[in-house]
């Protein structure tokens, strides 16, 4: 049976008889959709012990009203958990993960939290990505942890941060989870109305038609994200950016000669989505 945990000292507790076997995580801000159940399979797949932690991170968020917008569903949450095989769930309060007092971030610099997403929503974003990550690996002690491409940016940055403070855990990047019609699984797509819905689909279908362009060898990073452009305004979405940059480095490219992330945000209505892919030169 499923165990919900609401302190680290009770997770680490719960935690202490399984450290003989390995430990998958999965991070999340809850309102669990068939992208978060990939990773829990994922996790179960290839560990013996899957915890999932449930904490919508207020550090992380811009403003006080999306915080407040954001859904949460735990109880819907730990029954789809349980039933792809969780172990236990850590579900804190914001209390137990910001006492009073708190005064300490982790941040992660440079090109990585300055462009994309960082550029649009603030570096304070993924300093509150990073700081509450750091936080939850040190009170779960993963052997892996696992997170969703979909936040390609958030990978790199968790990924950077894990080897500059040299966490012991293997940080495993899981494929994006996608609707029938190849929009991207997201919490935030319950709030596109019907009509919303439908023009959305042009994210990955503008995704599709710069994958397509360079399979069939355009190299220029300008003709790609042209494309895309075209496409999301023929859909009449509004772009916050279209950019191709290096997957690692997160830096802009000129020509693409290693595997490139082609990453978006857009506005459909009132909801703002991401998505992205990788252009792989091979
Ligand atoms: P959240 O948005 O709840 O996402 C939790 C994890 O699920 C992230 O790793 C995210 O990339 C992944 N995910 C979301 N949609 C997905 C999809 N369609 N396919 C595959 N994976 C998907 O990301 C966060 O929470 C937070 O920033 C967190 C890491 C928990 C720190 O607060």
């Amino acid at each position: 049976t499923i165990r919900i945990v609401r302190t680290v000292a009770e997770l680490r507790a719960t935690l202490e008889p399984h450290r003989a076997g390995r430990i998958g995580f999965v991070p999340t801000m809850g309102a669990l959709h068939e992208g978060h159940l990939s990773l829990l399979r994922a996790a179960g797949a290839e560990n013996t012990t899957v915890v999932l932690s449930l904490f919508v991170n207020p550090t992380q968020f811009g403003d006080a009203a999306d915080l407040e917008a954001y859904p949460r569903t735990e109880e819907a949450d730990i029954a789809s958990a349980a039933h792809v095989g969780t172990h236990v769930v850590f579900a804190p309060s914001a209390a137990e993960m910001y006492p009073a007092g708190f005064a300490t971030t982790v941040s992660v610099d440079g090109a990585l939290t300055a462009t994309l997403e960082g550029a649009v929503r603030g570096r304070s974003h993924f300093d509150g990505v990073a700081t509450v990550v750091a936080k939850l690996l040190l009170a779960v002690q993963p052997d892996r942890a696992y997170f969703g491409a979909k936040d390609a940016q958030q990978v790199v940055v968790v990924r950077r941060m894990v080897t500059d403070l040299r966490i012991p855990v293997e940080i495993v990047a899981c494929p994006t989870s996608r609707d029938a019609d190849g929009l991207a699984r997201s919490s935030r797509n319950a709030r596109l109305s019907a009509e919303e819905r439908t023009l959305a689909a042009a994210v990955p279908r503008s995704l599709r038609a710069a994958q397509d362009a360079f399979a069939s060898g355009i190299r220029d990073p300008h003709r790609l994200t042209a494309l895309v452009h075209e496409g999301l305004a023929h859909a009449g979405l509004d772009q916050e950016y279209v950019e191709i940059v290096d997957a690692d480095s997160l830096e802009p490219l000129t020509d693409i000669a290693r595997p490139a992330l082609l990453a978006l945000a857009v506005r459909v209505g009132q909801v703002r989505l991401i998505d992205n892919v990788v252009l792989d030169p091979g």
